[in-house]
């Protein structure tokens, strides 16, 4: 059988989920890939935090180059968040004939170009499904089955976090702050929240999905965005008499050669599809000129939903390692 070597990078929440959705369904994973898939070196400073996994004290290193320089490691999974050191991080797992697997949005929209031109001259897969929707493989569909559409709008909720905190306020009447500090516990939120609660995330999401949709490329900064930091109990209130919710929603067309996009707080109808879509749930629509409506739904946020699409992505690597196939995209 196959064995193919996971170096891991980050062992917070989704390197956890990830570590987890391996080590629960190795065995099935097994059997239906044909694939051995280890994790075998974890970069991580907190070696002593306790985690719903099992790690040997020896899989761990402080020093990313005991990942990229070994020579058995085949696939870096880059689960550090944020630009930078993670940009440079993959850069040099590619560098170093590592594929590589990542539910980074922030350095995927950041550094698009940059890294997939790596990726290419270094003759490996570069898969970042986890950057957007969490759980939902909308990527995978986007770039695949799909392939054959052309699309002029996208629609969703991207942001598991705020979605959250929307949801409770509006449900159980929390207050934002205490909805926020549930969130953080469960494992959506950013290390920095703000990036959440401001719509910075969302705007990663939206810059990739734009990229891979519409061949356009928009940098996050470019997007106009305004978070939920400033929505109140009275907001909230108000648009339940009115029959609505308020939902953080990230809009782009692309019609008549003509680009835009924003993110905003918005009030929609209880009827609405989107309306209904709570908690950690993202949703996001798409229309292809062939395909015509499509909506795709789940978990966009925690470790196991996130793990699932890094491993996602782990196994068609490891099936294209194993076909002999990895290195001649
Ligand atoms: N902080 C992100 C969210 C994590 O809440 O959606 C998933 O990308």
């Amino acid at each position: 059988m196959k064995k193919v070597n996971i170096g891991l990078l980050g062992l917070g929440n989704i390197g956890t989920g990830t570590y987890q959705t391996l080590e629960m369904n190795y065995e099935h994973i097994k059997d239906v890939t044909g694939v051995d898939f280890e994790i075998t070196r974890i970069l991580e400073r907190d070696v002593d935090r306790k985690r719903p996994i099992t790690v040997r004290p020896e899989q761990f290193t402080q020093t990313p180059d005991d990942i990229f320089n070994d020579p058995d490691i085949d696939i870096v999974i880059e689960l550090v968040g944020g630009i930078e050191p993670a940009t440079s991080f993959m850069l040099k797992a590619l560098n170093a004939g590592k594929h590589v697997v990542t539910a980074n949005k922030a350095a995927i929209a950041a550094n698009y170009d940059e890294l997939m031109d790596t990726a290419k001259a270094n003759k490996v897969m570069l898969r970042f499904e986890a950057s957007v929707g969490g759980g939902i493989p909308i990527l995978t569909a986007l770039t695949g089955s799909l392939l054959a559409n052309e699309y002029e709008e996208i629609l969703g909720i991207l942001n598991g976090t705020t979605n959250y905190i929307l949801t409770k306020m509006d449900h159980e009447d929390m207050a934002y702050e205490d909805a926020l500090k549930e969130a953080q516990q469960k494992g959506f939120a950013e290390a920095d929240p703000t990036a959440d609660v401001e719509g910075h995330d969302v705007a990663n999401k939206l810059s990739i999905l734009m990229n891979l949709v519409f061949k356009k490329k928009v940098h996050p900064d470019d997007i106009q965005t305004t978070g939920i930091s400033a929505i109140t109990k009275d907001d909230i209130e108000q648009a339940k008499k009115d029959g609505c919710v308020i939902k953080l929603v990230a809009s782009a067309y692309h019609k008549d050669g003509e680009l835009g996009c924003f993110i905003q707080p918005t009030l929609l109808n209880k009827e609405h599809p989107l309306a209904t879509v709570n908690n950690e749930f993202n949703a996001i629509f798409v229309k292809g000129n062939a395909v015509d409506d499509l909506m795709f739904y789940g978990k966009g946020a925690g470790p196991l939903p996130t793990g699932s699409a890094v491993m996602g992505d782990v196994i068609e690597i490891g099936r294209a390692i194993s076909k002999g196939v990895a290195y001649d995209l």
